[in-house]
């Protein structure tokens, strides 16, 4: 009997220490003119939740809180914001005081120059530099054969053969990347260089905590080793005083050269090349090739499309420009790819200062998620929007430029290598459509969130066409 009186006086202060830490939590945020939500514990916030039910912790949130409400998740008090014209107006506004607002470990190894950790001029500046290396013209010019030349060759001998084809995408936009950067093809330095990336991708996902053995220790250590790489490849081509048809060769031209930069900004432009079309050409490579299984008709189609362009080729002859633009139902399956699987959730802003916006304050330093999911599945917008219709990008040729096209993100940030994206997803889904058929083996398990990935790898057994 005693020890039952105990163990409920132990429930019972439990229970009560709980609600107390989530109500002084709550206190602790209640600031005049913050939107309504909650706050979860102590540090942890609502991560553990945010994290397990994923987008159905945002659809209960804003259905008692509207589409504009309070957190903690990831380590910060944060505002969602689901609202679309909202979302329009913060990433429209950064010069008023919504910066990026990316987390600690992403920015320390993506270093200082990075795009995401420059604001203002400099981030024009910065921008401008990178833009000038991936223009319409230097896609057409320069960057494009050298797309072609490495997929005809990624994308070879995998005639009947299980191929893991998350694990080739992911190689396939980094080798394809450092290719178009500094002429590398499967070389040594490539070879060195892919399992230092994979690290640092991994450290920039992870907490910040610097000690032995943690993904954030091994992210930075992988940052100084591919520091290393491109420093030496810097000085030999310095010392060399060769000159390269490619995006290092123009970050270092001297003469007629608009934006000069520093060793150290090329470095932290190459790695933002790197990182940012990483993720998202390898999984939307990945998720495309999953849709067009699942959807043979639209596999057809884009069969069709590509045959039709082969036809007036000999088989050596490279994919050009011309031959990207008149891909329009590839683009369309491109779009649906991105829109349905949402390979990019939101944006992350933070604010430089008390900001007032639909009647509330967001106080200084706080995060933004400009959450931009839900506006993938808006029947008024896609009508029937769990559905994979490719089609509709053609029905309708305005969705690609509606205010709420958010798939590239928006305002002065908006994503500049869209085309250059597209291009090679387009280059791979060429090659690969015209030269094989393929089966799922099945059983692999797909992860939509927070990020979408096969995480035992996406099996396929491939044959020829
Ligand atoms: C399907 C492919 C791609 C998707 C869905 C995509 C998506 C996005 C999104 C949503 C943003 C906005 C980030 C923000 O506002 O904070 C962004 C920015 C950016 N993207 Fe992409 N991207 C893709 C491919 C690429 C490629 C291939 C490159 C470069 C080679 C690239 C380079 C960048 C850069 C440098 C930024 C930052 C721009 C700035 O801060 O001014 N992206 N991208």
């Amino acid at each position: 009997m005693a020890f039952f009186m105990v163990l409920l006086g132990v429930v019972a202060f439990l229970l009560f220490l709980c609600s107390a830490l989530l109500r002084w939590n709550e206190v602790r945020y209640m600031k005049k003119g913050l939107p309504p939500g909650t706050m979860g514990w102590p540090i942890f916030g609502e991560t553990t939740e945010f994290l397990k039910q994923g987008p159905n912790f945002m659809k209960n949130q804003s259905a008692r809180y509207g589409n504009f409400f309070k957190s903690h998740i990831l380590g910060c008090p944060t505002i969602v914001s689901m609202d679309p014209e909202l979302n329009r107006y913060i990433l429209m506004n950064e010069a008023k005081g919504f910066v990026p607002g990316y987390p600690q470990s992403m920015l320390d190894i993506l270093g200082k120059c990075n795009i995401a950790a420059v604001h203002g001029s400099t981030h024009k500046y910065m921008r401008g530099a990178l833009r000038a290396l991936i223009s319409a013209t230097m896609i057409r010019e320069q960057i494009l054969p050298k797309i072609d030349e490495f997929m005809r060759t990624h994308v070879s001998n995998w005639d009947n053969k299980v191929i893991n084809i998350q694990e080739k995408t992911k190689e396939m936009a980094l080798l394809s990347s450092l290719k178009q950067i500094a002429g590398c093809d499967s070389n040594s330095i490539s070879q060195a260089f892919m399992p230092e990336f994979f690290k640092l991708v991994t450290g920039t996902l992870s907490l910040p905590i610097d000690l032995p053995g943690t993904n954030y220790r091994h992210g930075f250590q992988a940052r100084k080793n591919i520091v290393g790489m491109l420093r030496q490849l810097v000085e030999d081509r310095r010392a060399a005083k060769e000159v390269h048809e490619d995006m290092l060769g123009c970050l270092m031209r001297e003469d007629d050269n608009k934006y000069k930069l520093s060793e150290e900004e090329i470095i932290d432009q190459i790695i933002t090349l790197l990182y940012s079309g990483y993720e998202t050409v390898s999984t939307t490579s990945m998720m495309a090739v999953k849709y067009l299984h699942d959807h043979p008709s639209v596999l057809q189609e884009l069969r069709k499309e590509h045959f039709a362009i082969r036809e007036s080729k000999r088989p050596e002859d490279p994919i050009e420009w011309n031959d990207i633009k008149s891909m329009p139902f590839t683009r369309a399956v491109i779009f649906e790819t991105s829109r349905l699987a949402t390979i990019v959730n939101g944006v992350l802003r933070k604010t430089t200062q008390d900001m007032e916006m639909n009647g509330f304050v967001i106080p200084k330093g706080w995060r933004i998620y400009v959450y931009t999911r839900e506006i993938n599945y808006d029947p008024y917008l896609y009508p029937d929007p769990l559905t994979f219709n490719p089609w509709r990008w053609l029905e309708d040729k305005c969705l690609e430029s509606q205010g709420h096209f958010f798939i590239f993100g928006g305002g002065i940030r908006q994503c500049p290598g869209k085309e250059l994206g597209i291009a090679e997803i387009s280059t791979f889904l060429h090659y690969f459509v015209t030269r094989y058929r393929w089966e799922e083996l099945g059983g692999d398990k797909l992860m939509k969130f927070p990020r979408v990935e096969a995480p035992n790898g996406l099996h396929i057994r491939v044959s020829a066409y």
